[in-house]
């Protein structure tokens, strides 16, 4: 059977490990353990991991262990009989029994309660539950996955998960790498978001400068993806122009950078890209025409390559001038108007 993970985007080895095993588990009832830090894609990759399955057409039913009260949590899964308890007026069905033929998705599972535990062991042996206040367990044919980004290993030295369940999970345990252990993935992730935004804002596409994207190349992401994505979001409504510059990118990611704009400004020779950011550098290392190697180093195809330089120059003779456009179209040697056409196309006046 395909494996459909065309909403994961990356391109590292580390997550094509993820895909292979997820080829292979996929197709299978095996119980799955999905674990990686906060905003690392496992909510993704469990409703990928339903999709590449034979109960694709089944229900798929996500329950967040950590957000909901520990008295409730249990009717929530497994239902209550009427008169259960004081507001139980009526029957009412858990989500295993709605997730019937299909997957249930037990996130946050290393938040659960040791009393609950035990009763999720019983579902996983036994496949039958028990509703709140029923006598008597229920068959259910239920595809258990489940997600933590607690170390449950750890969880289990210190007594707050229950070691046989964490066997009983951890049949094949499917680990998402965080970002900054996902070589060029940033990249390729920065370019889908920040694309996808401009689309959704109705903007024209923008594109990075070499030493904004290798600040963000460097930066730790302690929220991973999902820090990434709501970057990308600002960006896409506060960068003024096409080119995302180092001084768009939050105070936080520009303060964790150190060394690594420096490392992009004072490139080894030939490096034209790097020269054309800085002028005054570029003067004092003599100015070195652009090669295509350059263009594939920087991931910009011509058309991203030119704009961003004619940006830069824009950007100068305004500076120069004081904003007067008059002076600033001189020392471009173009007409007012045709500085004034340019400045527009880019939101820049
Ligand atoms: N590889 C990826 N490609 C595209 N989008 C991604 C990828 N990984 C994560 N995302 C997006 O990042 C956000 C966070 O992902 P998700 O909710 O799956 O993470 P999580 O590991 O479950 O986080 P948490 O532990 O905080 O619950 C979502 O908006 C998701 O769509
Ligand atoms: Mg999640």
């Amino acid at each position: 059977m395909d494996i459909d993970t065309s909403e994961i985007i990356g391109q590292s080895t580390s997550l094509k490990d993820v895909f292979k095993v997820l080829a292979k588990v996929a197709p299978t009832d095996s119980t799955v353990l999905v674990t990686g830090e906060s905003g690392t894609g496992k909510e993704l990759l469990v409703r990928a991991l339903h999709r590449s399955s034979a109960r694709k057409d089944k229900p798929f039913v996500p329950i967040n262990c950590g957000a909901i009260p520990k008295d409730l949590l249990e009717s929530e899964l497994f239902g209550h009989e009427k008169g259960a308890f004081t507001h139980a007026l009526r029957m009412r069905p858990g989500r295993f029994e709605l997730a019937d033929g299909g997957t249930i998705f037990l996130d946050e599972i290393g938040e659960m309660d040791l009393s609950l535990q035990v009763k999720i062991l019983r579902v996983l042996q036994e496949k039958e539950i028990e509703r709140v206040g029923g006598v008597g367990g229920k068959k259910v044919d239920v595809r258990v996955v489940a997600a933590t980004n607690r170390d449950l290993e750890q969880a289990v030295l210190a007594g707050q998960f229950r070691e046989d369940l964490f066997y009983r999970l951890n049949v094949i345990p499917l680990h998402l790498p965080p970002l900054r252990e996902r070589g060029g993935d940033v990249s390729v992730l920065a370019d889908y978001f920040l694309e996808g935004f401009c689309r959704k804002g109705g903007r024209k596409k923008i594109v990075f400068d070499p030493r904004a994207g290798a600040v963000l190349d460097h930066y730790s992401w302690p929220g991973n993806v999902r820090e990434l994505e709501n970057i990308m979001e600002r960006l896409s409504i506060l960068v003024d122009g096409n080119i995302v510059t180092l001084e768009d990118l939050p105070r936080k990611i520009l303060d964790s950078a150190g060394d690594a704009a420096a490392l992009v400004s004072a490139p080894a020779q030939g490096a034209p890209v790097a020269a054309a950011a800085g002028a005054a550098e570029a003067a004092a290392r003599g100015f070195v025409w652009p090669a295509l190697a350059d263009l594939q180093k920087y991931r910009m195809n011509l058309r991203d390559f030119l704009e961003y330089i004619e940006e830069k120059l824009l950007k100068e003779a305004l500076e120069i001038s004081g904003g007067v456009k008059n002076q600033a179209a001189e020392a471009l040697g173009i007409k007012r108007t045709t500085l004034i056409e340019k400045l527009k196309k880019r939101n820049m006046e």
